[in-house]
């Protein structure tokens, strides 16, 4: 597999960082860029979503769903500022990849469907980690912060792209995108595994 960089992808080693070589400290700081990267990128989906939905219930979960990603985001910025660090830019984070795959969803139905997939990725990623033995209990207060969104936010759009879809006659469209993502986002995920497990091994 090649990285978007064209550098061979090699194993513990994520944007060119090699993890073995990094303090328990530098692996967290990575981690929790790459959770920020991803509530961040989760957030411009939503952007991509509110004009779209015009139902007054909608634009008021809208718009909560929206302030919680950028909380989300902000909240692994603290921890990572708390940790003494500086966020990482990540060019090659789960996003990115997956979005390199799907390419830009062509409908509503498809965008809501996008947005199923990676509020259950950033659900599973979480919950993996809070499994995990020797979390510190700041960032086990973030992790509990974050899932008990996200729990919300998938049931959400998962029932409002059925909605719309019921609405539109094209309920099959709608199993068909979620299919599709989820697969895509499977083969992403397998990508980077391996790196996320040794970061949160920190
Ligand atoms: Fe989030
Ligand atoms: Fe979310």
């Amino acid at each position: 597999m090649n990285s978007s960089n064209g550098r061979p992808d090699r194993g513990g080693e994520v944007n060119g960082m090699d993890l073995g070589g990094m303090s328990a400290k530098d692996k967290q700081i990575l981690i929790f860029s790459f959770y920020r990267d991803a509530e961040l990128r989760g957030a411009r989906l939503l952007f991509n979503l509110i004009g779209h939905l015009k139902g007054a219930d909608a634009q008021l979960r809208m718009s909560r769903h929206l302030a919680d990603e950028t909380r989300h985001a902000w909240l692994w910025t603290k921890r990572i500022s708390d940790l003494g660090g500086a966020p990482v830019m990540i060019d090659d984070g789960y996003q990115r990849r997956l979005g390199l795959r799907t390419g830009v969803p062509k409908s509503i139905i498809d965008l809501l469907a996008l947005t199923v997939v990676v509020e259950e990725r950033a659900r599973s990623r979480y919950e993996a980690h809070a499994a995990l033995p020797d979390v510190d209990p700041e960032t086990r207060e973030v992790l509990k912060a974050v899932t008990e969104d996200e729990t919300w936010h998938l049931a959400w759009i998962e029932r409002e792209m059925r909605e719309l879809a019921r609405a539109q006659g094209e309920e099959q469209q709608a199993d068909a995108a979620l299919e599709r993502y989820r697969t895509i986002d499977r083969e992403v995920y397998a990508t980077l595994a391996a790196d996320e497990a040794e970061m949160m091994r920190a």
